[in-house]
């Protein structure tokens, strides 16, 4: 095993002046990111968690890292959970001018402080500072608060030609001559970090649904002696996949059937979380945990019906499905819980060219703490989300035309096929508890109203089609 690689960083960019030199640009900048979590409030200023000389500023191309604070004000009538102040990790490269093919990276000339005169950009388009990643982590380097990590058992080569990848995603990613894929947490909380967690834990139990964490990138900051932050994680790059969403619709298309596809898939996601439930605690869930499952539940409900008034006439059905989870736990059923994905759906599976699926993206809901996020939960959230997905695959194909209709059967065979096949894989089968998976549906279908309500009025039929289904009194 090599030794780790220690370099320290320099003054010049922890002078008092740099953050001043990047105010304005950072404003200006970072609101447009599609990475941004706080679109729609001002940015009214900034401060500086961590930051890092990772290439000299005072060389040909200059590397910063920084963590940096965005101060927000809160909006009182904003129902979204608060962020005043979110926490994201910026790589910029600093030059004295772009070369012509960095110009769409540009983010600004500062005027003032130790980067006047110099040329901002976002690095991540930059091969160079994107092999000085690659080359830290192979290194296992410290630089500054930074700390890179691998696993030695994975050849990493130096040679692996860096891409950035330009889907649109909530972090970014760059991908290592289809070898590897560093994905760059963007929005930085403090604490253990389940993409990080999960992927390395179903590694350590021999899970080959996941791809198993090549390297990983660790802040330890002076000022917080927790936990590290998690900034980065590399993985094997699977090439030729295509995403379920993706499939689904082509199959969609072509009139085909997806239940072969979704009763594997069922299969991967069973042994996911049969993997899960070898590797971290299982907690037992009784009446006291229910009610305060059913509480959160019902709650949103209630908030729901405010924002979306065409809820009401369906909120007695909805909440009779609450209701009745609550009547089994205060007859004294108890349920497992464990660690699970915990935002699964259609576009977080992959399937290879020979057909095999994995698993990926274990950072949970990121608008939720990471607290609750790292709380084991009944394995059927992770079903009750796929199923939706399904739902929502089968209605796209035609959300083009006046309103979205779905296409008859389509749905439900994989919906079906999905949960027989994570029966054959060796998970209790979802749908001997009925009360429990229509009660997550329902929250999820819930969800998605008030979704489509602010973002996309024209989907708003799907999420209201599986409320008529989920507000009968029987469980569907
Ligand atoms: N190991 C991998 N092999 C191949 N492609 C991958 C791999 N991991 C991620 N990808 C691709 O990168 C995309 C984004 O990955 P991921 O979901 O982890 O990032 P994210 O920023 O959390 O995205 P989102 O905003 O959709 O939640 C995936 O949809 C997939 O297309
Ligand atoms: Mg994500």
């Amino acid at each position: 095993m090599s030794e780790a690689v220690t370099r320290s960083t320099h003054s010049a960019s922890t002078s008092p002046g740099l953050l001043a030199s990047l105010d304005p640009l950072l404003r200006e900048w970072l609101p447009r990111q599609r990475w941004f979590a706080g679109k729609g409030r001002p940015v009214t200023g900034f401060s500086l968690v961590s930051v890092t000389e990772v290439l000299p500023l005072n060389s040909r191309l200059g590397l910063l890292h920084l963590l940096v604070r965005a101060h927000q004000p809160l909006v009182p009538t904003q129902s979204a959970p608060a962020h005043p102040a979110d926490c994201y990790q910026l790589l910029l490269g600093v030059r004295e001018t772009l070369p012509p093919h960095l110009a769409p990276a540009l983010i600004g000339h500062p005027t003032q402080g130790p980067l006047a005169g110099l040329t901002v950009y976002e690095a991540l388009h930059d091969p160079r500072p994107a092999d000085v990643l690659l080359e830290a982590l192979r290194e296992r380097a410290h630089i500054g608060e930074l700390r890179f990590e691998r696993d030695m058992a994975q050849e990493i080569r130096g040679d692996l030609v860096p891409r950035l990848v330009t889907a649109e995603q909530s972090n970014s990613s760059l991908v290592y001559g289809d070898t590897f894929i560093l994905k760059l947490l963007r929005r930085i909380v403090p604490g253990i970090n389940p993409d990080l967690e999960l992927p390395l834990a179903l590694a350590r139990e021999g899970c080959a649904r996941v791809p198993a964490p090549a390297g990983w990138v660790l802040a330890d900051l002076a000022d917080d002696p927790g936990d590290p932050y998690v900034l980065g994680v590399l993985q094997p790059f699977l090439q030729g996949a295509s995403d379920g969403w993706d499939l689904a619709l082509r199959e969609l298309a072509k009139g085909e059937d997806f239940s072969g596809a979704a009763r594997a898939l069922g299969r991967a996601t069973a042994e996911v979380h049969t993997a899960l439930a070898r590797a971290l605690p299982e907690v037992t869930m009784g009446r006291a945990q229910m009610e305060l499952l059913v509480e959160g539940m019902t709650e949103r409900l209630t908030a729901a019906v405010q924002t979306v008034p065409s809820l009401l006439p369906y909120a007695p059905g909805l909440r009779s499905a609450f209701d009745a989870l609550a009547d089994l736990a205060s007859e004294g059923q108890t349920w497992t819980a464990q660690r699970i994905h915990g935002d699964l759906h259609l576009g977080q599976c992959l399937r290879s060219p020979s057909g095999s699926w994995s698993l990926i993206d274990f950072e949970g809901e990121p608008s939720k703490p990471l607290a609750e996020r790292r709380l084991p939960q009944p394995t059927a959230r992770d079903v009750a989300g796929m199923l939706r997905s399904f739902d929502y695959a089968a209605h796209s194909l035609r959300a083009g035309a006046t309103a979205p209709s779905a296409v008859p059967g389509w749905a439900d065979a994989c919906r079906a096929a999905y949960c027989s096949g994570y029966a054959e894989a060796g998970g209790r089968d979802p749908r001997t508890d009925p009360v429990l998976l229509r009660a997550y549906e329902t929250d999820k279908a819930i969800y998605e109203v008030v979704y489509e309500a602010r973002h996309r009025p024209d989907w708003l039929p799907v999420p209201m089609a599986a409320v008529r289904r989920l507000a009968l009194p029987e469980p569907s």
